[in-house]
């Protein structure tokens, strides 16, 4: 084997494929494994991506390169729906479509990251983005979050670890692992502080359609503006909540003005029926983005479309020029079916996530219930995505300990050390694909395993 540069040889792959190979082992053997690992919605594509990807098919232009940066109605669309939910004032030769936010972000850091350049990454990080940043030699820096913040970024968590030597920060709001949504104000204070210093800020969105009713962000103001998303009315199917167990978004101060004016109602009230929603602030609605912020998103978790790849970059017009070039030696272009497939998907009802919301609440429900009833376990809610970030009392071995429980319990988890060494003695369980029964007997089967006396220092157990 020819010589790896350590820059690839000190990448740690995530324990995703392990733990899952695991998994498939265990059900091959008649085990019945539930998986709370995923992070990933449990419904699929819209029908009219479907419909639009078998047309396709049978057009000649479906298989050949689009441009570089992709094709422009896929991209005036998403300008248009940025626009009208986001509050984002983008065009469209400044989105760069991707195969999937994880390209984006490669591309985003390759285009903007010199080896050896410090990026600060909020801790819980996403894994992928750590992995990035060191393939491409720049130097990750840890900036915790705290619990008691609800692992929410604050400028005051991030100010201690700028140096003259960092050249990005990475937010990503909601966040996976900890579903955490950066508060309004505090994000327009953080991109404003960084772009006063030079700072990139390259805010990963990809959850930005999944906000949770029970526990809204702090603040208040959230995407309250005069262009808020018009949340449900217009759109197809976007009747959030409304014919879907359990999601009665707004039962809560019928006729309030939620979200009406420059400070907009409370988001615990929920809007009004038919009021307006909007989902969590983006950093490119603060003025001024294009100086320093690059926004990463995605059509996988929004769309259920996660096998797609297809994602975007948004950034200044200069950038994205000087982007495309890295874009062309990398993939020339995102797939041509999955563009198709996704621009008739937003075309079609950009809040297509929205209906599952009662559900995906349901599901949340089952496993706060569950996970309130094992006294090891502790879970601070979070605003956002569909995950539990778990601290697990006495545990400084997240690996070990969610390797036991897959084991002993037959369930899926992710270890906190996965997302930052910060994070270690927490599991990260999603509720995204799990069906309430399966989170019910899954709590179940966790709390007969944490019933058992711990046997060592990580905090696993000799006996279920
Ligand atoms: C925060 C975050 N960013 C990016 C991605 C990558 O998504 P994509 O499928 O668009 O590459 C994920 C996937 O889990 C994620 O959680």
């Amino acid at each position: 084997m020819p010589r790896v540069p350590a820059r690839t040889s000190s990448l740690i792959l995530p324990p995703f494929d392990v733990l899952n190979q695991k998994a498939s082992t265990l059900r091959a053997t008649g085990h019945d494994v539930i998986s709370l690992g995923q992070a990933v919605p449990g419904f699929g594509p819209p029908a009219a991506a479907i419909e639009a990807a078998r047309r396709a098919l049978d057009d000649a232009q479906t298989h050949r390169y689009s441009a570089d940066a992709g094709i422009v109605t896929l991209r005036e669309a998403l300008c248009e729906k940025l626009a009208g939910h986001r509050l984002i004032d983008v065009q469209p030769d400044e989105v760069i479509v991707t195969a999937g936010g994880n390209q984006a972000f490669m591309l985003a850091a390759m285009t903007l990251i010199d080896p050896g350049d410090e990026v600060v990454l909020t801790t819980p990080y996403f894994v992928n983005h750590e992995m990035a940043i060191r393939a491409i030699g720049g130097v990750p820096v840890e900036a915790p979050l705290s619990e008691a913040d609800g692992f929410s970024a604050r400028w005051s968590s991030l100010e201690p670890h700028i140096t003259s030597r960092t050249r990005a920060v990475v937010l990503c709001s909601p966040s996976n692992p900890t579903g955490a949504v950066i508060e309004k104000n505090e994000l327009t204070r953080i991109v404003r502080e960084l772009s006063s210093r030079g700072v990139i800020v390259f805010s990963d969105e990809t959850y930005l359609h999944f906000l949770n009713e029970d526990l809204p962000p702090k603040g208040g103001s959230y995407g309250s503006g005069e262009k808020g998303g018009s949340y449900g009315s217009g759109e197809k199917g976007g009747s959030y909540g409304s014919g879907e167990k359990g999601g009665s978004y707004g039962s809560g101060e019928k006729g309030g003005s939620y979200g009406s004016g420059e400070k907009g109602g409370s988001f615990a009230a929920g809007p009004p029926e038919g009021g307006r929603y909007d989902d969590p602030a983006s950093a490119a609605a603060v003025d001024g983005w294009r100086d320093t912020v690059v926004v990463i998103g995605t059509f996988s978790k929004s769309f259920g479309m996660t096998g797609w790849r297809a994602g975007y970059m948004l950034a200044d017009r200069h950038l994205c020029e000087q982007a495309l070039k890295i874009q062309d030696a990398m993939i020339i272009c995102a797939p041509m079916i999955s563009q198709i497939a996704v621009e008739a998907a937003i075309r079609d009802n950009w809040n297509y996530a929205h209906a599952f919301h009662g559900e995906l609440m349901e599901r949340r429900a089952a496993l706060r219930e569950g996970i309130s009833r094992i006294a090891r376990l502790h879970w601070t809610p979070t605003a956002g995505g569909f995950f539990a970030f778990v601290r697990v009392a006495d545990c400084d071995d997240s690996m070990a300990l969610a390797s036991d429980i897959l084991e002993r319990a037959h369930v899926v988890t992710i270890p906190g050390v996965t997302f930052g060494s910060s994070a270690e003695g927490f599991l990260r369980l999603s509720y995204g694909a799990a069906t309430v029964d399966e989170l019910k007997l899954a709590c179940q089967r966790l709390a007969a395993y944490f019933a058992a006396p711990p046997a060592d220092p990580s905090g696993t157990v000799s006996q279920v």
